[in-house]
């Protein structure tokens, strides 16, 4: 048992006798975080500081898995949760918040002229798919990047384990930044492909006119172009990646950057298109519960009133520029690289014989860990992300590269790990 996180390690052994892996995220369980170094558990959060049940403190970078935009319980969202809790969570029918909500996104997302809500960014591109596919009459999909636990989708990972195969075959991964992955999948099922989903951009930029190409392509074939913007959504700009690459998509999905936390997802696009979800299946109890629409309502409006997106890509830019720069200075550039947008950047390992990118990684995040930041290889920038909390990030980089470095070179990672490392995860970015 480690010193630094022994009441995590301890509260982890009693909740794996009652839950599974002792999460309900997969990327919040010991197969993300490596167990000896990690803390499992946090107590409380406030701006970009978290506290882990040991007492120790982060700078926190992974941001809830990128839900949270503005900080851990931001003033005005939490205000605007307590206003609605006092009149009542959920009713027999819908509170007016919903529509306006709903007006608020339609003002601000490029593609949206109706809207509907879900809980997980899961029900939302599950929706949108379900909704492609009784639009078009068609049952295939061409998929590219991540977008959530249900059949369709991730039936077509290496972590397909109870997904029917009848399932599994109607759903094609293409490539991104590669038209004629998706050339080939029109060729291969002519007009059988009901939508193309992506993520509008996760680890590198689109390039040669990539989205433009695809909504062409997309729809000379009679299919419907999915924007999955679960992440990008109210991150890249205040409409999304959409309205930052100036590509409007027929449908759009978003989830995390909407509510600061709370949860709540949403489908939304074209009239002509959404008007079907009047007979579309896609209805659930909490669809329109009020705390997330208050938490919702209270986020955008921050995002329309302050510099929220401006300050996530000056802080994510001093970020990207400064680790690059630490790269370089330390010599590293064969072992890893920067990648992605300022709001949303990667450190990217490579596998480096004799050690797997896994190996390497583990270590990185027992050093960073250590050093009181929380990252899982990717800075999710949020509003609160101050001068200070970049130069804290920025120094824990300056101290671990060039020991990465010596353990790589002098073949002394396995000896410096206090843990076993991450066993290789499946990837879908
Ligand atoms: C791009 C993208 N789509 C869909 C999802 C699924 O969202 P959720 O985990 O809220 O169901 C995620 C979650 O990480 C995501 O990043």
């Amino acid at each position: 048992m480690s010193h630094r996180y022994k009441r995590s390690e301890e509260m982890l052994q009693r909740a794996e006798r009652t839950i599974p892996l002792g999460s309900q995220t997969f990327s919040k369980s010991k197969t993300q975080y490596p167990y000896g170094v990690s803390p499992y558990f946090i107590q409380r959060a406030k701006g970009c500081r978290v506290w882990d049940v040991d007492g120790n403190e982060y700078i926190d970078f992974v941001n809830s898995l990128a839900a949270v935009t503005l900080g851990y319980n931001d003033p005005d969202v939490t205000a605007a949760v307590r206003a609605q809790l006092e009149e009542g969570v959920i009713f027999s029918l819908p509170h007016p918040i919903e529509m306006q909500v709903a007006e608020k996104i339609v003002e601000m997302v490029p593609c949206a002229e109706k809207v509907r809500f879900a809980k997980n960014g899961s029900d939302a591109t599950a929706g949108a798919i379900r909704l492609a596919r009784a639009h078009t009459g068609r049952d295939r999909v061409a998929v590219c990047g991540y977008h959530g636990w249900q059949d369709w989708y991730i039936g077509s990972t290496a972590r397909n384990r109870g997904v029917p195969q009848v399932t599994r075959d109607l759903t094609h991964t293409f490539t991104y930044n590669d038209i004629e992955s998706l050339h080939r999948l029109f060729k291969e099922w002519p007009d059988q492909i009901a939508a193309v989903i992506l993520e509008p951009m996760n680890v590198t930029e689109p390039k040669n006119g990539f989205l433009e190409a695809v909504r062409e392509l997309t729809h000379k074939n009679g299919a419907l172009l999915v924007f999955d913007e679960t992440i990008t959504g109210f991150r890249f700009a205040n409409g999304g990646a959409q309205e930052y690459f100036g590509v409007t998509p027929d449908l759009a999905t978003f989830g995390k950057g909407l509510a600061n936390g709370y949860p709540l997802s949403v489908v939304a696009g074209k009239a002509e298109i959404m008007r079907l979800m009047e007979e579309v299946f896609f209805s659930f109890t909490f669809g329109g519960e009020t705390l997330s629409l208050a938490a919702a309502q209270a986020t955008l409006h921050k995002l329309q009133t302050q510099p929220v997106v401006e300050r996530l890509y000056a802080q994510g830019k001093k970020v990207l520029e400064g680790l690059r720069a630490l790269v370089e200075k330390h010599q590293v550039s064969h072992l890893v690289a920067v990648a992605g947008n300022p709001v949303w950047s990667f450190f990217v390992i490579n596998d480096a014989a004799p050690y797997s990118q896994w190996e390497i990684k583990t270590f990185y995040l027992q050093e960073m860990f250590a050093r009181g930041i929380l990252t899982l290889g990717t800075h999710n920038m949020s509003f609160s992300h101050d001068d200070h909390d970049i130069a804290r990030l920025l120094a824990a980089y300056d101290e671990v590269l060039p020991l990465l470095k010596q353990v790589v070179e002098q073949q002394q990672l396995r000896e410096r790990l206090h843990c076993r490392p991450l066993e290789p995860l499946f990837r879908v970015r």
